[in-house]
């Protein structure tokens, strides 16, 4: 099945090759959200649910297009260092591809949904006693060791499929609204996405398919526990200073040295974007925001949604903007998380009077 011309690969004029490695990725929904439209106050939201993807995020575009070219190669072992979802999508594609896999992730800092994938689909998992900056340390010593092949974003392949999150964004709002988004908004960890979605627009410019005023404002949105790009932005400082002791409930960008931080910034700058923190509080309101329209993700996703919100009520964004936010996991994901930020189960009895005497009382949760 080489799901060709669908999905990732209905742009593989764009990419390295004309197939790859598939768990038919890609063409995931870009929601309307009228209410969370309303509240935020600006022209036009539309959520861009990464969470559709085959193992529950954005990865797998990426690894359909790494895993394919690893093959390629002819190489033995695959690797990632992660905070979770790299590690589920590697394994997933890289049994797809019948290669070996292995993962190194931090210790703890990994929610449960992610370390079950990677367990299922038979990586051999490392637990390293530190943070996942360190990990990807390690995993790159490894792979200039000849030991293993890097798939992280620092790998190029990887960030050729994630350019198509930006195509699917791009044609969508053409076709929906004559235009394209004023802004994309994401959630950054080692801004692999920010890299890609600047790599794409500025193929598309050099295409002529798109005028260099129409390209959207790339705008990151990091935890505050974890935000060294932030600091970058704001101090317009050439290079991101590494955070030695990062922490935040989105284990998913629990990230202190984005290492595609040269491509991000002036991704960032060049579109005339900006960068935000969010509090892991805010981060779980935006979470209940988007439950609350039927939409399931993970923390490290909601801090899009949080950052928008919050550079509006700055007025950095404007109310006349068309604007999509990436959400780039899925609920289940982190069930852990949900559930803290979610409704408490109430225990009843197993009779209807008992079931009616709890539904007349007040929830207490
Ligand atoms: N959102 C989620 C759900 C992620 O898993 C990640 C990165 C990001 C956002 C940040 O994306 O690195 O392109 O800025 N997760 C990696 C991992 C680090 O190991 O799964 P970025």
């Amino acid at each position: 099945d080489d799901f060709e011309g669908e999905g990732v690969w209905r742009y593989s004029d764009a990419l390295p090759l004309e197939s790859g490695v598939t768990a038919q990725e890609g063409a995931t929904p870009l929601y309307e959200v009228p209410r969370l439209e309303e509240s935020i106050d600006v022209e036009a939201l539309r959520i861009k649910h990464e969470g559709m993807n085959p193992t529950g995020s954005f990865k797998d575009r990426g690894m359909t297009v790494g895993v394919a070219v690893a093959k390629e190669l002819g190489v033995g072992r695959l690797a990632c260092a992660s905070t979770g979802n790299t590690s589920a999508a590697l394994a997933a594609y890289g049994s797809r591809g019948g290669m070996e896999t292995l993962v190194l992730l931090p210790a703890g800092k990994v929610a449960a949904g992610k370390i079950a994938q990677a367990s299922l689909h038979g990586a051999r998992i490392l637990e390293v006693d530190g943070n996942f900056d360190a990990c990807l340390d390690i995993v790159q010593e490894l792979a200039s060791q000849g030991e293993a092949y890097l798939l992280n974003s620092l790998n190029p392949f990887r960030l050729e499929g994630q350019k198509t999150i930006g195509f699917e964004i791009l044609e969508a709002f053409r076709d929906d609204y004559g235009a394209f988004p004023d802004r994309i908004v994401l959630p950054v960890g080692n801004a692999g996405n920010t890299s890609a979605l600047y790599k794409a627009f500025r193929e598309l410019v050099q295409a002529g398919e798109l005028d260099r005023d129409e390209v959207p404002k790339l705008t990151g949105v990091q935890a505050e526990g974890a935000a060294p790009m932030v600091e970058a932005i704001e101090n317009g400082a050439d290079e991101v200073r590494r955070w030695e002791d990062v922490e935040t409930r989105a284990t998913a960008i629990r990230i202190g040295n984005p290492v595609n931080a040269p491509k991000a910034l002036p991704g960032i700058r060049e579109t005339d974007g900006t960068a935000i923190s969010v509090s892991d509080k805010e981060i779980t309101e935006a979470q209940r925001d988007l439950a609350g329209e039927g939409i399931g993700v993970e923390p490290a996703s909601a801090a899009s949604v949080a950052g928008l919100r919050k550079l509006r009520a700055e007025g950095i964004v404007e109310s006349d903007e068309r604007v999509a936010c990436l959400t780039t996991g899925h609920l289940l994901k982190d069930p852990d998380a949900a559930a803290a930020a979610g409704n408490d189960p109430e225990p009843v009895p197993a009779d209807t009077d008992g079931v009616l005497a709890s539904l007349a009382s007040e929830n207490s949760s």
